[in-house]
């Protein structure tokens, strides 16, 4: 197919793009390249044959109508997004932007453009904190921070074009993924990284909220399988059935680089914290998809991309990212106690 996925330069996106490419399908990256958007990401595949870039943002119809119609679009996957639960915490504003209205107008152009699918990169967020059991996708919406508030906009922005206009949509709700290439302002690389330089690993509350972990690789493999083959109109949870608690994920990850448990510091928790997410990913499975990629396995590789790709990640830190980092963590730091194990 010819697929147009934005947010493509990002850390989900440029894997999906990759995977895309080596499937055959002809990509355009549309990418508005703001803090994120990282076009080291994908400079393997910057000069291949059935590639194109366009720098622009899901904002800008008429950008997102002309890219649609220059390339012959028949797909469009939207991985564009601001992401960042914290940074949404400290400027809630451009995430509706981007997450809302953004979605919007991407929605309608394919809408004109008479798009074949539209698939819709969301979150198991959009469902709130899960103290017991798993969320299935009939489950009220109950988002609590702005970033999974705005997300939940555009989700269900995005299944109204089916009822309102049979606009083949799909919503696919990911678990929390990691990999090669995430920006280090989450959990994981940050974690990875400040252990690297052998820095304090700022671990919010009591360190006991869960995630489920899922692989970049599975989540592109899914995202991918669920346009091929997803009902139009349909919502699939897309989990890794990695649930953990924070803590054992930063020892685990201390483990591997030989660095000691008296680098993690316990810092003021995170305001309005979900505790928990986890999600029935039953719909997924009967639809013929399972993730491959076990936890540990996945977590050791991706230490390991971490420590040999210092440049990428040594880049980032020393840019844009360290104001953000003093703004997030240095008093939380300088108030923060250390492990007791
Ligand atoms: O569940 C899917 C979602 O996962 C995605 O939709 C979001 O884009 C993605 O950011 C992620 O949200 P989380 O808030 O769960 O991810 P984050 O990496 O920020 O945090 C993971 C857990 O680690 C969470 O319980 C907060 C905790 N944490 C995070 C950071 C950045 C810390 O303890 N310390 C930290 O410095």
């Amino acid at each position: 197919m010819r697929i147009l996925v934005t947010g493509g330069a990002g850390f989900i996106g440029s894997h999906l793009v990759r995977r895309l490419l080596g499937h055959d399908h002809v990509v355009v990256n549309f990418d508005a390249l703001r803090y994120s958007g990282n076009p080291d990401n994908l400079s393997d595949v910057a000069d291949h044959a059935r590639y194109a870039f366009v720098q622009a943002d899901i904002c800008d119809a008429g950008a997102v109508a002309q890219a649609l119609k220059e390339h012959r679009v028949e797909a469009v996957i939207n991985c564009a997004a601001e992401t960042h639960v914290d940074r949404s915490i400290l400027d809630p504003s451009v995430f509706a932007k981007t997450d809302v209205v953004g979605t919007g107008i991407l929605l309608e152009e394919a809408r004109k453009a008479g798009i074949q699918r539209y698939l819709q990169v969301s979150t198991d967020e959009v469902y709130g904190s899960v103290e017991l059991g798993h969320s299935r996708e009939e489950d009220l919406l109950a988002p609590r921070s702005p970033y999974a508030a705005s997300k939940a906009g555009g989700d269900l922005l995005t299944l109204s074009y089916w009822a309102t206009y049979r606009l083949p949509v799909l919503v696919t709700r990911g678990s929390n993924t990691y990999g090669p290439n995430q920006y280090p302002e989450k959990f994981i690389p940050l974690f990875v990284t400040n252990a690297i330089e052998d820095q304090p690993l700022p671990l919010y509350g009591d360190g006991r909220n869960r995630r489920d972990w899922l692989s970049v690789f599975d989540h592109c493999a899914a995202i991918e399988y669920v346009l091929a083959h997803g009902e139009p109109g349909t919502v699939y949870n897309v989990g890794g059935g990695n649930e953990r608690e924070n803590r054992a994920v930063a020892e685990t990850l201390l483990r591997y680089l030989q660095k000691p448990g008296s680098l993690i510091r316990f810092v003021q928790d995170r305001p309005g914290h979900d505790r928990r997410y986890a999600v029935d990913c039953d719909r997924l499975r009967r639809l013929g998809w399972e993730p491959t990629v076990e936890f540990e396995e996945g977590l050791r590789a991706t230490v390991e991309w971490y420590r040999t790709h210092e440049a990428w990640w040594r880049k980032i830190k020393s840019g844009e990212f360290r104001a953000y980092y003093e703004q997030m963590y240095q008093q939380r730091l300088a108030k923060g106690t250390a492990c007791a194990s």
